[in-house]
């Protein structure tokens, strides 16, 4: 049975961009797989505890020789990893928060990173064949020839992250200028926001080309 997972971030609801895309995004998808599952984590509203040392030694440890407390850490860990190796497809709003993704996304991402679960010391990546979609929201504009090209550091670091683990398909759907409204300084790109968000939702439907044929 094919599986979405389906991660949201912004601190957010009302008005998230990113939250608005990934539920889209996800609605899409079930309507192309109604016999699918979708696992869904608010890591938002339900953070995951930052790695610590208890959560990183525990994965060296046999079962048999872990501590009650490593034992615990490492029950959260292969929850979250097997969730991901169950999905064959993932969705990840993702909001950029000062040049970077969220703190609560980073520590998701530092408990799924585990040798032997999604990757292996020697032959690498674990994760293939799954295709990985970021709903991307950011407050400014970072496109080609704007002064802020290239400071969006999400793209780079959660490309090399996601491709060490063996996931080749990695795609962002960007909503961008998000702040338009809210940011005296950025008066006069309301239409250029509007025509981002437009953008990004037409390229999620174009991702479910069989929803058409359902539809037609
Ligand atoms: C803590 C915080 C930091 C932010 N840092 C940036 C930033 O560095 N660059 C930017 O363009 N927008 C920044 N923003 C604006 C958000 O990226 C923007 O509001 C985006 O739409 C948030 O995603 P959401 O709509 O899903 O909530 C920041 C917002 C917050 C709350």
């Amino acid at each position: 049975m094919p599986t979405l997972l389906h991660l949201d971030s912004s601190i957010r609801h009302d008005g998230s961009r990113s939250r608005t895309l990934s539920a889209q995004f996800a609605a899409a998808w079930r309507q192309a797989n109604p016999d699918g599952t979708v696992i869904y984590r608010d890591l938002a509203s339900d953070p995951i505890p930052h790695l610590d040392l208890t959560a990183f030694s525990a994965n060296f440890v046999a079962d048999d020789d872990r501590t009650d407390v490593q034992r615990e850490a490492r029950a959260l860990t292969e929850t979250l990893a097997n969730e991901l190796v169950a999905a064959d497809e993932i969705v990840v709003g993702i909001p950029l928060y000062n040049f970077g993704p969220p703190s609560t996304f980073k520590a998701w991402v530092d408990r799924i990173v585990v040798p032997g679960l999604t990757v292996d010391p020697e032959s690498g990546g674990l994760l293939g064949g799954r295709r990985l979609t970021f709903t991307a929201a950011r407050g400014g504009g970072y496109g080609p020839g704007t002064p802020r090209e290239g400071w969006d550091h999400r793209e780079p670091w959660l490309n090399n992250v996601f491709s060490t683990l063996g996931i080749e398909e990695i795609r962002f759907i960007h909503a961008e200028l998000t702040l338009s409204r809210e940011s005296p300084r950025m008066s006069g790109l309301e239409e250029l926001e509007d025509k981002s968000i437009a953008d990004a939702r037409a390229a999620i439907d174009a991702l479910f080309p069989e929803n058409d044929d359902i539809a037609a």
